[in-house]
């Protein structure tokens, strides 16, 4: 009896995925980042929970539930430069999308979903790109926010 309800407790388990397509991503100074992260789907997106946060220091990078973004709680840094897919939730796509990234973008994120099929979590890297691999000018260091020319 006991092993049925194991193996039944692992179905349950082994049923909900959160995924990361890539642990580490190299983003771009000023350049938007979109940090992937896959869920097993669920056609109703009223239980949905989705969170990003860092790793470090459990900032909340984003957040979405009630079906809607919910940035009461967003780290400052934070603000305005951060969306989800929406139009893709219902697909198990809970990819992060950052505006224009800036050097202490760089970090763990942690991608966090729940919904009635159950609650998982995936982390991954970004690592932080400046300008210098084009310029061939080393810009450590420069902590300004990102402008851009476009010629
Ligand atoms: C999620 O959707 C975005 C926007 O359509 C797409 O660029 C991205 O590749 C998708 N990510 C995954 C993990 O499916
Ligand atoms: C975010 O955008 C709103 C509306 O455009 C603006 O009022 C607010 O100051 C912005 N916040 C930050 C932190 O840039």
């Amino acid at each position: 009896m006991f092993w049925l309800l194991l193996c039944i407790l692992d179905v349950l388990v082994a049923s909900f995925e959160v995924t990361v397509p890539n642990k580490h991503l190299l983003a771009i100074r000023g350049r938007p980042a979109v940090l992937g992260c896959e869920f097993t789907p669920d056609p109703d997106l009223s239980n949905l929970v989705v969170t990003w946060q860092r790793q470090e220091d459990a900032r909340v990078v984003h957040s979405f539930y009630y079906q809607q973004d919910q940035l009461d709680r967003q780290s400052p840094e934070y603000h305005n430069r951060t969306s989800l897919y929406v139009l893709e939730l219902h697909k198990g796509n809970a990819s992060l999308r950052i505006a224009a990234v800036r050097p202490k973008d760089a970090g763990w994120y942690m991608c966090i979903v729940s919904n009635a099929k159950g609650t998982g979590r995936a982390l991954m890297e970004v690592t932080y790109e400046g300008m210098h691999a084009y310029r061939g000018v080393d810009y450590a260091g420069d902590v300004s926010p990102p402008t851009f020319n476009i010629t």
